[in-house]
């Protein structure tokens, strides 16, 4: 018996959300914002959180500074059930922020990465891989010194007999730098959306970029937003269309909790067709509520919102 049924691997932060502000920031000037939240951010953290509402015991490896918000990190994953024993506290960087200006439809987001960019292979001990039966690795590109000792983490990771899924996720460089000839082997679910599929082989269709992957890759799963998804195996191609909510509050974290939905049934030991379902349903009720977990307080309400919003059961 493994302690947990997932280890996620990946980048932490928090977000400091300006609302309502009263125009545009100017240097040397001020201007007042009437409404601020700090929450717990990063796409790693809403899958992790997620997938433990969902029902899997969840681990998390990612650096945070030893401060203040370093504690919110803490405390927001401890209250979604997330254990937090993994986390490494370092000394001689700061906890990660996203400060995130609203206006309307549209965000002005600045990061300071700190702790998260220096997490790198000498830092994930093999105990706690092998304590776990399945790793999550995402925001690949988010992540300085993970980005490029990818490789190596991913061979330490199959060396300890886990099974691994990777969502590469936006690269901010846009430089798309991925050896996926030597990664995606040792991959055994990819779960890239379509822009970032694209990206990562240059090539400007779906189909060209599946193709490019498809001597390397075990079992992809390509997030398509309102189009659902496609699930890429040796036995074929499968795509699955959205279960649409026509009422969307906001689509942040849908990727995420399309992966957590997936990932969940996939350590149940679903078949991948399931999967792929659960994913879709998941990543339709994300969409139910703002930001990435406001749909997952708990799973009755994950449920609730299935057989509500979309006519569906969710059995997991
Ligand atoms: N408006 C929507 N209605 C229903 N389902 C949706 C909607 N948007 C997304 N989904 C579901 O969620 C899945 C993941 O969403 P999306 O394709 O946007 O992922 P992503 O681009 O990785 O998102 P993220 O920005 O969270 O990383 C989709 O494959 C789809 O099944
Ligand atoms: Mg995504």
């Amino acid at each position: 018996m493994k302690k947990f049924d997932i280890l996620a691997l990946g980048e932490l932060n928090v977000d400091l959300l300006l609302n309502r502000i009263a125009g545009f920031p100017e240097v040397g000037k001020e201007i007042f914002a009437k409404d601020m939240t700090l929450t717990l951010g990063s796409s790693t953290a809403i899958f992790a959180a997620n997938a433990a509402t969902l029902g899997s015991a969840v681990s998390f490896v990612g650096m945070i500074g030893r401060d203040s918000f370093g504690d919110v990190v803490k405390s927001s994953l401890q209250q979604r059930g997330v254990d937090i024993s993994n986390l490494i506290e370092v000394d001689n960087a700061a906890t990660g922020l996203t400060a995130i200006l609203n206006y309307d439809n549209d965000r002005a987001n600045v990061t300071y990465p700190g702790a998260m960019s220096l997490m790198g292979v000498r830092d994930i001990k093999p105990e706690i891989i092998r304590a776990a039966r399945h790793v999550h690795v995402s925001s690949v590109f988010l992540q300085e010194t993970l980005h490029r000792e990818l490789l190596e983490i991913v061979q330490l990771i199959k060396s300890c007999g886990t099974t691994l899924s990777m969502d590469v996720q936006f690269d901010p460089a846009e430089t798309w730098e991925f050896d996926y000839a030597r990664i995606l082997p040792l991959v055994d679910v990819f779960m890239p959306n379509e822009q970032e599929l694209m990206a990562i082989t240059r090539k400007s269709t779906v189909d060209e970029a599946v193709e490019a992957i498809l001597p390397y890759a075990n079992v992809t799963v390509v997030k398509m937003g309102t189009r659902g998804s496609l699930l890429v195996t040796n036995a074929g191609r499968l795509p699955m269309p959205a279960m649409l909510n026509p009422n969307v509050v906001d689509a942040i974290g849908a990727g995420d909790s399309f992966d957590a939905g997936f990932i969940s049934a996939y350590v149940s030991g679903k078949d991948l067709e399931t999967c792929q379902w659960i994913g879709n349903l998941t990543g339709a009720i994300n969409t139910t509520a703002a930001g990435g977990t406001g749909a997952f307080a708990s799973k009755q309400a994950v449920q609730e919102a299935a057989e509500k919003y979309f006519g569906q059961k969710l059995a997991l």
